[in-house]
């Protein structure tokens, strides 16, 4: 049978911090609010560095920690909504950099739950037998995108990466990932493309900012987080006591402290990092992974789920032994 389990994690983030008292040069808010509202205390952000750079340092760490040959890898997949360029993509630019040869390659738009639907691609594709040794990540510089002048949405986002080795084994230690989509047409929750251009203009692209209903983003995160758990284990006949920790998406932690409430599961069972990074959507959830087994609060032999939410709306789960 083709098991798969996780040999290793890694991440990064950029240098510069910015706090809520930093944003207060901006707009029109408040410390008090942001830390009340969301939990969020910094964030970090890039100033000379790109998707592919936080990608590249988070990969370097999980390929060290895996202690694989990076020859060996032979899938590669980056979620992300924030790629440099519109094509290639940043997978197949880290391939380059980290000089991985001749393997399939390619970059997913999940939004926030983008790193868990890259997971459940790769754990699939091993469990086919037609791979043996994945790097997934998933890396963002919202930031970017963010209106620098809308109080509504700069407070809520950083930038970071996070990288996992995912590989066949004969332990059965990712036990199940599921993902799914429905379709927002209200555009709750959307950054706009380049619009269609005059040919008699040509005009320069223009990227748009993050544009977000908070109210209804809420409700959805709140709805879809316990039910994936609860889906999680009912799929795998497993109790809720069974699991030792639930690593989510980190955008708010009001509505990481409601899922918990909602499933009467402890909060300090929850992990939380939040206010540290912000809201660091594709990269939140490996980043968190990684920085859980680095401090010991995930430990080898620990079963936990993971879940995560986002833009369009998608969400995807998973159910991991460590
Ligand atoms: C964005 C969010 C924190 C707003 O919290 P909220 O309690 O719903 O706040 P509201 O939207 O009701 O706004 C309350 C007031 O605060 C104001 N406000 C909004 N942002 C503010 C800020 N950064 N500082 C100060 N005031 C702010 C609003 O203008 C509003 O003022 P008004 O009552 O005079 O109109 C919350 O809705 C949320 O987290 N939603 C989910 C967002 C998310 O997770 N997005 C990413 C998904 S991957």
């Amino acid at each position: 049978m083709n098991y798969t389990k996780i040999l290793g994690t890694g991440s990064y983030v950029p240098r510069t911090v910015l706090t809520n008292d930093d944003l207060k040069q901006f707009v029109d808010t408040s410390d008090e609010w942001i830390s009340s509202r969301t939990g969020i205390k910094k964030r970090h952000i890039v100033t000379d560095e790109y998707t592919i750079d936080l990608a590249y340092h988070a990969s370097l760490k999980a390929i060290e920690d895996s202690k694989i040959d990076k020859a060996e890898i032979d899938l590669l997949i980056v979620a992300t909504v924030t790629p440099d360029n519109a094509f290639p993509g940043v997978s197949n630019l880290l391939q380059g950099r980290l000089g991985l040869e001749k393997i399939m390659t390619f970059d997913i738009n999940a939004a926030c739950s983008g790193f868990l639907y890259a997971l459940n691609i790769a754990d699939k594709m091993i469990k086919s037998g037609a791979y043996n040794n994945a790097l997934i990540v998933g890396a963002e510089t919202l930031t970017r995108l963010t209106d620098w002048r809308d109080r509504n949405t700069c407070v809520l986002f950083g930038d970071a990466a996070g990288a996992m080795i995912i590989s066949r084994s004969e332990e059965n230690n990712i036990q199940d990932v599921i993902c799914g989509s429905i379709s927002d047409s209200e555009g709750n929750l959307i950054c706009h493309n380049v619009d269609i251009k005059d040919p008699s203009v040509n005009a320069k692209s223009v990227q748009d900012h993050i544009h977000m209903n908070g109210r209804e983003v809420f409700k959805f995160a709140t709805r879809i987080m316990p039910k994936t758990i609860r889906d999680l284990l009912e799929r795998n006949n497993y109790q809720l006591d069974d699991l030792d920790y639930i690593v989510a998406h980190q955008a708010n932690e009001r509505i990481i402290d409601k899922a918990a409430r909602d499933l009467g599961f402890p909060m300090d069972k929850m992990y939380l990092n939040i206010s540290e990074y912000g809201n660091t959507s594709a990269a939140s959830v490996p980043l968190a992974i990684d920085e859980a087994i680095r401090t010991n609060k995930l430990r080898k032999g620990d079963l936990f789920a993971t879940v995560a939410f986002g833009g369009g709306f998608t969400w995807g789960g998973a159910i991991i032994k460590l």
